[in-house]
Parts: C-alpha cells; sequence; structure tokens
C-alpha cells in the first residue's frame, strides 16, 4: 500500500520504520521539509521517501495524521484531495503545557475531520506509547501481543487499518465509531497508554 506519514517523530518516525518493514511503501513529510529528513529514509531504506505533505496525500492510499494537536491546522489546513483518503489520526488534544485540552462535548476527531473533508476517517495508534510501538510488535500467533484500538464509521477504512495493524505486529480491536469509539480511547481512558492485550483491551472498552 502506499502511505503517507504527516509528521516524522516518535510515532510518524516510528510508524514509518514499522509499515516499510512490511512491504509498504511509506512518503514521510514534516514541517521542515524533505531534505530535513534524509537521514530518517536513509535508514528506513528503499520502502521510504521523503516528500511535501501534499505530496504525501496525493500518492498515498493512506494517510498517518502523527503532527502536534496544536500545529494540527497548519499541518493539514492547506493540503487538497483528502476525497476517499482513509486518514488515520493518530493525534491527542496537548497542549504545548502538555495539558489534556478541553474540547467540550466534542472528540479530538471530530475536530480532524473537519480538516480533511472527505476523508474516510479512522482514529488509531493514539493510545499506544511510540518506544512500544516501536520496539513491541511480535509475529502473528505469538502469544502476549499489545492491542491497538480502531475507531471508524467506515467499515473498509477500519478493516484497512486493521489488517495493518495486524501486519506490523500489534492485535487490533474494532472499537466502533469514530465519536463513541474515539471517546474510549482518548486520554484518561482506562484503556489509553495501557500495555494491554486485545482479550483485556475488549473488556476494559465494554465496560467504558
Ligand atoms: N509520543 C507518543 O508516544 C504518542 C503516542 C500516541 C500518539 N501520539 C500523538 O502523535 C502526535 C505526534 O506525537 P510525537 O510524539 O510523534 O511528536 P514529535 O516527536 O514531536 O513529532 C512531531 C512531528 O510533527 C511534525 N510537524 C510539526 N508541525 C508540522 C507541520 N505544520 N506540518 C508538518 N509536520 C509538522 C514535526 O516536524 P518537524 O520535526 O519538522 O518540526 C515532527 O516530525 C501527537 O499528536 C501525539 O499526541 C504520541
Amino acid at each position: 500500500m502506499e502511505i503517507g506519514i504527516l509528521g516524522s517523530g516518535n510515532i510518524g518516525g516510528n510508524a514509518a520504520r514499522r509499515f516499510a518493514q512490511a512491504g509498504h511503501h511509506v512518503r514521510i513529510a514534516n514541517s521542515r521539509g524533505p531534505q530535513s529528513l534524509r537521514a530518517l529514509v536513509a535508514e528506513i531504506g528503499p520502502n521510504a521517501q521523503a516528500t511535501s505533505a501534499q505530496d504525501a496525500v496525493d500518492a498515498s492510499d493512506l494517510v498517518l495524521i502523527a503532527v502536534p494537536w496544536t500545529k494540527r491546522e497548519e499541518a493539514l489546513g492547506e493540503i487538497e484531495g483528502w476525497d476517499g483518503k482513509i486518514v488515520v489520526d493518530a493525534m491527542n488534544p496537548y497542549t504545548e503545557d502538555f495539558e489534556i485540552e478541553d474540547l467540550g462535548s466534542k472528540t479530538a476527531t471530530e475536530f480532524t475531520r473537519a480538516l480533511v473533508p472527505g476523508a474516510r476517517v479512522v482514529k488509531a495508534f493514539n493510545t499506544i506509547y511510540y518506544k512500544r510501538l516501536a520496539g513491541d510488535g511480535k509475529p502473528k500467533g505469538e502469544k502476549d501481543r499489545l492491542a491497538i484500538p480502531v475507531a471508524s464509521d467506515d467499515a473498509a477504512a477500519k478493516r484497512v487499518v486493521m489488517d495493518l495493524i495486524d501486519e506490523i505486529g500489534f492485535d487490533p480491536v474494532d472499537n466502533g465509531g469514530l465519536v463513541e469509539g474515539g471517546r474510549k480511547q482518548q486520554p484518561g481512558s482506562s484503556i489509553y497508554n495501557q500495555p494491554i492485550g486485545a482479550k483485556e483491551m475488549r473488556a476494559e472498552l465494554a465496560r467504558a
């Protein structure tokens, strides 16, 4: 699959490594431009390319958004052509002081959705600490795999993201629709940043 990654830091950079290792082609973009990503793409190898954010979106079937919440408008606002793309929102609504922003009755992904018109939005990768994403994946069928929840209103998009999570060594857990599921996996929830398996995660989500 052609995957675009906006944000090349803890989550974006490590997701890029995992996706490329699984055989996907990744186009990575950040705020400083493709030149600043030369070392990262060289390290990842031939499945990785540094591009502009617009090129990463244009050329990809799926785009992972892994920029700081406070930069989302700057990062996404001028990009065009979201229609039909699967957009995976990994962002959590932290302020620059690392406080959780009060979004009233809304979930973070509802704000993201407004910035990517026509996209098939999926909330995933926001609950897993980047070091676990980087190092704790295990082959399919192996015991004690960690779980990653996935929420979306688009069943086909959700399936694509769940398969991708499985390929990179984690057990995907279907967490329902975008708003309700997104709420259950936001910072402070019982499954947020918890290194737990699929069975335990399903039980926690059912209780939430
Ligand atoms: N850290 C975690 O364990 C973790 C876990 C789950 C979810 N998350 C979420 O994932 C997101 C990224 O977190 P992180 O820890 O990976 O952050 P990070 O290490 O600080 O990386 C942020 C990345 O976003 C890029 N960026 C900033 N402004 C941008 C813009 N206007 N356009 C394009 N790219 C821009 C930065 O590019 P430059 O380097 O060029 O500035 C950098 O590559 C956050 O929303 C966070 O809540 C983090």
